[in-house]
């Protein structure tokens, strides 16, 4: 199977910005943007536009995800929300294991699992973030690391529920410093990703599985990254604030 058999996945990272009257008017402007959309169009907001966000975006191409969701079904676990009641919303996707999560918020990869787990269990689709740091990557050691979060974060997932997993590589230094992985430096990454998935789920499996890269897209360098054979989508984090560019984005992603 070769990228063009793949499901292109281009998803917003609203991250912790937009107030629900502002989401409600992002998503007004976007909806006619990408209407005519040849790949998956993904908004992750903050959960409380969740609500806001599925009654904009229904009857539209564009599917709704959260940033986050607990392992645990119920129970006494403040300030957190369960897989369970992103579904019962009707979110689809949710994004798991950010490398903000991981840098403020104490994301191990043993959590990232956890999280994981209970994301399929609930019917969601995840969206699962891996990426080395810049003293990783100047280390020389970008693949042990990514390779090791990917080996981690799939632990317990069955070959059938690897159709609900998307990859999204993103390297920490890119991600809103402007500084974005060059093509290349997102294709091999993303490769060498898909040869890891390969080892534990087999040439089908792998070559099935959608790859983003994350990390300063916009609209003027997505061409060049989704044109990598390797790199299936997009995780957008700035630009996904801004309609036209977002769309843009899109465009270049649709085939
Ligand atoms: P930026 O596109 O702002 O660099 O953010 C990327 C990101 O973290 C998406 O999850």
């Amino acid at each position: 199977m070769d990228k063009n058999s793949r499901r292109a996945v281009i998803a917003g990272n609203w991250k912790m910005n937009k107030t629900r009257p502002e989401a409600k008017a992002l998503l007004a402007e976007l909806i006619p943007l990408v209407k005519e959309a040849g790949c998956q169009v993904v908004a992750c907001v903050p959960f409380t536009d969740l609500e806001t966000a599925l009654e904009a975006a229904r009857g539209s191409n564009i599917a709704i995800g959260a940033q986050n969701c607990h392992w645990e079904k119920s129970g006494a676990f403040t300030g957190e929300i369960s897989a369970e009641m992103l579904r019962e919303m009707g979110v689809e996707y949710v994004i798991i294991g950010h490398s903000e999560r991981r840098q403020y918020f104490g994301e191990t990869d043993a959590t990232v699992q956890k999280r994981v787990r209970a994301a399929l269990d609930a019917g969601l689709t995840v969206i699962l973030c891996v990426g080395e740091l810049l003293e990783q990557r100047e280390a020389g050691i970008t693949r042990e690391i990514v390779g090791m979060q990917t080996r981690v974060a799939l632990g317990g997932v069955s070959r059938e529920e690897l159709s609900r997993i998307v990859l999204a590589y993103e390297p920490v230094w890119a991600i809103g410093t402007g500084r974005t992985a060059t093509a290349q430096q997102a294709g091999e990454v993303n490769h060498y990703i898909r040869t890891v998935v390969e080892e534990l789920y087999g040439a089908e499996a792998a070559a099935a599985l959608t790859i983003q890269y994350g990390g300063s897209m916009n609209a003027k360098n997505a061409a060049e990254l989704l044109d990598q054979p390797d790199v299936d989508g997009g995780l957008i984090g700035g630009a996904s604030l801004k309609p036209q560019d977002f769309a843009a984005i899109v465009a270049a992603a649709s085939r």
